[in-house]
């Protein structure tokens, strides 16, 4: 199937610096020599420009330092550039930092969300008295936690209602609303997807798997929350990549699509699947690694079970996720084993002082 946007040449992504972005950042860069990709990052801490050393020499390749939190700055850039659309994946994303900061995540996702809307709308003349725009595309990229826990039967589809449980879930579901809510109000045109968890290079270790990797090779305790019987979906960072390329280019305005590997594992399982393969990768004995295993306190409402239905996706779109689980981790173990020095650098803070002086706010 062809694009339908092909005409989108000047794209904005947000939270280009991040874990998923980055990735979303060197497939565009890559794939559309002839598009100008700008990624606008506040650069948290989960924001690290070396995820992108490979693109930035490339002529198509702006870096923007900004925060979408701040309503004024965000329509300068937009009336100064006038973006043809805009993949918006900045946000904070770790649902034990909402427990513990949950305006933060209600200023960034939400309040970033809207003042990001609102730019869109002014530069591309949205009302609902006048067509949807061609050749302009507003995408939001979510996540599954919107629709919140399931037990042990069900799925998640796009017709799920919202059941958000965290501060972190209940800011991103906000943000769906307000960007369904712009499209219907005011014919901006939207798009969303809902992925599950991704996993792979350059994620930031305070998550799951990343998290474990560093702790298994440094010796240090693995925390388990609970009993570790919580169920996730997870999904090479890459294939979503792709996911959202597809979806950008070929979605039609106003649709949702959700985007998951039909790949569930306990949190137990995962772990013990990654001691495994860590035993052999370092040379260690079999179980060795198994024995740095702790079970610790729970976390406060913690999502059973997540399962997301991508058969829309994979139907219309004609998308499929490319690897299976353990070949995906057994590529996400090497590629941490093989960058050290990027580990060493966030782990350390490194990486902010690296970069952080090259770029002035505008
Ligand atoms: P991340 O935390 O790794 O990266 C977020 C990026 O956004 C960072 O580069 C950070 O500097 C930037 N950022 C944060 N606040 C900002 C602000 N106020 N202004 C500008 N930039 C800001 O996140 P991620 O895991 O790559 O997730 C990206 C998006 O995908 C998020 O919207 C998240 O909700 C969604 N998502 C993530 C997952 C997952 O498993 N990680 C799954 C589904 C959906
Ligand atoms: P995480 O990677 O934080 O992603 P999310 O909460 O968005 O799903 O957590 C994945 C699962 O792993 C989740 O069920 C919580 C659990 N978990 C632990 O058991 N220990 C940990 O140290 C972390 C960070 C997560």
């Amino acid at each position: 199937m062809e694009p339908i946007n092909t005409e989108m040449k000047k794209i904005l992504i947000t939270g280009g610096a991040g874990f998923i972005g980055s990735h979303v950042v060197r497939l565009f860069v890559n794939k559309y020599p002839e598009c100008e990709i700008y990624n606008f990052d506040k650069l948290t801490y989960a924001g690290n420009l070396e995820n992108l050393k490979d693109v930035e020499s490339k002529p198509n390749y702006h870096f923007i330092k900004g925060d979408i939190v701040d309503a004024d700055f965000v329509l300068a850039l937009f009336k100064e550039h006038q973006f043809e659309a805009v993949i918006h994946l900045a946000a904070e994303s770790h649902v034990d930092r909402s427990i513990s900061h949950p305006l933060e995540f209600v200023m960034t996702n939400v309040i970033g969300t809207v003042n990001l809307l609102n730019a869109a709308r002014a530069i591309w003349n949205c009302s609902k008295d006048r067509p949807v725009p061609t050749g302009k595309r507003f995408y939001h990229v979510s996540t599954d936690e919107v629709y919140g826990s399931l037990g042990a039967d069900g799925i998640f589809t796009e017709q799920t209602s919202y059941d958000p449980h965290s501060p972190y879930s209940a800011s991103k579901a906000a943000s769906d609303h307000f960007v369904r809510a712009y499209h219907d109000t005011y014919n901006l045109p939207c798009v969303i997807s809902n992925c599950s968890n991704n996993y792979g290079p350059n994620h930031f270790p305070e998550k799951l798997i990343p998290l474990c990797i560093y702790n298994i090779k440094n010796r240090k305790p693995l925390p388990i929350y609970g009993k570790g019987e919580n169920v996730r979906d997870w999904l090479y960072v890459e294939d979503h990549a792709r996911a959202i390329d597809i979806i950008f280019h070929k979605a039609a305005n106003g649709s949702t699509y959700n985007v998951g590997g039909h790949n569930e594992w306990t949190n137990i399982e995962v772990i013990r699947l990654l001691c495994r393969i860590m035993d052999r990768k370092l040379g260690r004995l079999e179980g060795e690694n198994e024995k740095l295993i702790t079970f610790v306190k729970d976390r406060a409402g913690h999502d059973l079970r997540y399962a997301i239905d991508s058969t829309k996706l994979q139907q219309d779109l004609g998308w499929k996720p490319s690897l299976q689980f353990e070949e995906g981790l057994e590529k996400t173990v090497d590629w941490y084993l093989a960058n050290e020095e990027w580990l060493h650098h966030v782990t350390s803070g490194q990486y902010q002082q690296y970069y952080t002086n090259q770029y002035v706010n505008r």
